[in-house]
């Protein structure tokens, strides 16, 4: 049994699908949790209500976290609220699905501002607090296939996941000596407002269906939480700069 007692959490993007699948795995665990959105306040809400039903300190912090200040605020917030911070989970993405030959400077540096350099501020502002943390203290961003495979109309997110991805690794280098682990969940393709508006969408679905080994069983939000709360615990303290990949077995096989 993994017990997060005592440990405060911060998860970007925990207002709905992974993000919020993701909270509420870390809270059973007995974490408090910060939860963050952008936009969706009600949705947000939803969440923390049932994060505060379990008996967990839960706070609600609007930040958009492409953009710097928000994210140097909302570090404030928790060192003044919690004075340290024990898990940071850097889920929140955002990009369009469009064509190469589509894309704009401004779609280019929205997708790379929100999925890879949000990662670096949030580590920049969190890392007085994360020495702090109780135990080693954790960082696991979330990945996709993209990061290493081509899908169709992905290239702008596929390629920010696999800056992400390096950029965990050699946060790994620089940091993992000072007592924080930093590691990637990558996960298969899981159902939620995002993927649901994938061009093609049913058609990968199914495709994935085939090819994932788990019969009926497809992969949910909460399968990619329970690899994050691994990747929290104490039970991966020697796992360091590494991504693990949740798909129930798609990408094993052409
Ligand atoms: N779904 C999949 O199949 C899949 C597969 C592999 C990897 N992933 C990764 O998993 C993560 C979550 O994806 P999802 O499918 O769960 O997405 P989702 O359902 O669309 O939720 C996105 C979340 O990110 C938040 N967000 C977006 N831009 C933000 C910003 N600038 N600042 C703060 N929060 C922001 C949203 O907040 P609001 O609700 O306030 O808008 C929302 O909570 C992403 O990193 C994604 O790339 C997803």
């Amino acid at each position: 049994m993994i017990s997060l007692h005592d440990k405060i959490a911060l998860v970007t993007g925990g207002s709905r699908g992974i993000g919020r699948a993701t909270a509420l795995r870390l809270a059973e665990a007995g974490a408090d949790i910060v939860l963050n959105y952008v936009s969706s306040r009600d949705e947000a809400d939803r969440t923390a209500e049932r994060i505060a039903e379990m008996g967990r300190r839960v706070a609600v912090v609007r930040a958009d976290v492409s953009e710097q200040p928000d994210v140097q605020s909302m570090m404030e917030f928790v060192g003044e609220t919690f004075g340290r911070l024990d898990i940071l989970v850097s889920n929140a993405a955002s990009g369009g699905f469009r064509p190469l030959l589509a894309a704009t400077p401004r779609n280019f540096e929205a997708t790379m501002n929100t999925n890879v350099r949000a990662l670096l501020f949030l580590v920049q502002a969190a890392h007085p607090l994360l020495e702090r943390a109780r135990d080693r203290a954790k960082v696991v961003a979330i990945s996709s296939h993209g990061s290493h495979m081509a899908l169709p109309m992905y290239g702008l997110i596929g390629s920010s996941k696999a800056a992400l991805e390096s950029l965990v690794r050699h946060m790994a280098l620089e940091f993992g000596d000072q007592g924080m682990n930093f590691n990637v969940v990558q996960a298969g393709l899981v159902p939620t407002d995002s993927t649901r508006l994938l061009p093609g969408a049913q058609q990968m679905f199914d495709a994935r269906s085939y090819k994932t080994m788990t019969g009926e069983r497809q992969l949910e939000a909460t399968d990619v939480a329970d690899a994050v709360l691994f990747l929290c615990s104490p039970l991966s303290d020697l796992v360091q700069g590494q991504t693990l990949i949740v798909d129930g077995g798609a990408a094993v096989h052409v």
